[in-house]
């Protein structure tokens, strides 16, 4: 006799461990009061890693819903502060179309709900005449938030 998967039992299983993990993430996230995201830009964007997390937490029927016409997030009420590093400078002057770090993190955040969006940079961290300042910066900008 032999049993039919309609799938093979191993990707099940890792299927299931993926699923885990995600329930996981997004269930530490809809308990918090503040979400903190620390990261590098790397080539312009967010690490691999950092997408992967979203990629979790971004569920239908958990973090936000289809409703009506459109969609609502689901994990309103909470604040998110961003902590970005990057070599050069992205906050302005004529690099700053090429960061999606920060857009793709408020449109993510906001699609599930976190409009209260702050954010401190540690920028020009790899431009020698701006390296010895990046963090101080930072310091301050990062005294100046309100949680
Ligand atoms: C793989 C890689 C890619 C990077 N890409 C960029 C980039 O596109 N733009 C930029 O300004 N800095 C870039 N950097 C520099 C980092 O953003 C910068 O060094 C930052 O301070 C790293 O933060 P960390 O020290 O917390 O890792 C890159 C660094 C690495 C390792």
């Amino acid at each position: 006799m032999k049993a039919i998967f309609t799938k093979d039992q191993t990707e099940a299983e890792s299927l299931k461990e993926v699923l885990r993990l995600s329930d996981q993430l997004t269930e530490e996230v809809l308990s918090s009061d503040l979400l903190v995201i620390a990261s590098p830009m790397w080539n312009f964007g967010l690490p691999s890693s950092l997408k992967a997390w979203d990629d979790h937490i971004v569920r239908p029927g958990k973090t936000f819903r289809y409703a009506g016409d459109g969609v609502e997030g689901r994990a309103r009420g909470k604040k998110a502060i961003l902590v970005l590093a990057s070599g050069g400078v992205f906050s302005e002057g004529p690099w700053k179309s090429w960061d999606t770090v920060e857009p793709y993190l408020r449109l993510i955040l906001g699609f599930i709900g976190i409009t209260e969006v702050q954010t401190a940079r540690a920028e020009g961290m790899n431009i020698p005449a701006l390296t010895p300042y990046a963090i101080p910066a930072a310091e301050r900008a990062i005294e100046t938030l309100a949680i």
